[in-house]
């Protein structure tokens, strides 16, 4: 499995060498969180911190969108050195429009699920996108407990993946760590969000060797 550490749960005082420790351990993602206050109950970060980010490393910058009206800051994310954008398909009643202005603007193409939609919600998106985010916590904060009952939808996305022999990258966002990394490689998933696990620990290099180690094929 890919490793996408959150910088939510990163030192905000000195991001740079976090970025860095991650990087070095063979993250190949680094996942920011984006929230408004409105379609999530917290704030954090707007492109400028994308734009910060963006000459601290080649990792992919993986923009997860967890506000309303994504349309409006599309083009600005993607400005500001963004690969792959993430939208929730709860957010807009035209996701596809949203998808669309994604790739128009030059970055790859996620829609997100949070854990109380089913995936027959984004079946229509999948043959059009280039990744897929399971949410396996209610989003709007690091450190939550995971949702075992989500692992039954990656298991049902993987299983259409296969049948219809799509090539979009199945990401998994919350309440990641040793234990639950696990059951969502042996189900699918193929990125794996980490925030608080990584981050919140003595070495987060250490953290991610070891969701590597424990998801190689
Ligand atoms: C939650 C965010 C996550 C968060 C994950 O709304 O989307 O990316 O940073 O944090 P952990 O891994 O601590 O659950
Ligand atoms: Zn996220």
């Amino acid at each position: 499995m890919k490793i996408a550490p959150s910088i939510l749960s990163a030192n905000f005082l000195n991001i740079q060498k976090d970025v860095k420790i991650v990087d070095q351990a063979g993250a190949e993602y680094l996942h920011i969180d984006i929230m408004d206050g409105h379609f999530v109950p917290n704030l954090s970060f707007g492109p400028a911190a994308v734009q910060a980010l963006r000459p601290m490393t080649d990792m992919v910058l993986d923009c997860h969108l967890m506000v309303e009206q994504p349309d409006m800051y599309i083009q600005q994310f993607a400005q500001a050195g963004a690969d792959v954008i993430g939208v929730h398909v709860e957010a807009t009643p035209h996701i596809h429009r949203t998808l669309a202005l994604i790739k128009e603007n030059g970055c790859k193409a996620e829609v997100v699920v949070n854990p109380g939609t089913p995936i027959s919600a984004i079946q229509e998106l999948l043959p059009f996108v280039d990744a897929v985010l399971i949410m396996t916590v209610d989003p709007g904060f690091g450190g939550q407990k995971f949702i075992p009952e989500v692992v039954n939808k990656i298991r049902q996305l993987t299983k259409i993946r296969k049948k219809e022999q799509f090539w979009f990258e199945v990401e998994v966002d919350g309440g990641i760590n040793d234990t639950t990394i696990k059951e969502c490689a042996s189900a699918g998933a193929t990125i794996a969000v980490a925030g608080s696990f990584v981050f919140e620990s003595e070495d987060p290099s250490k953290k991610v060797a070891l969701l590597k180690e424990l998801t190689k094929d």
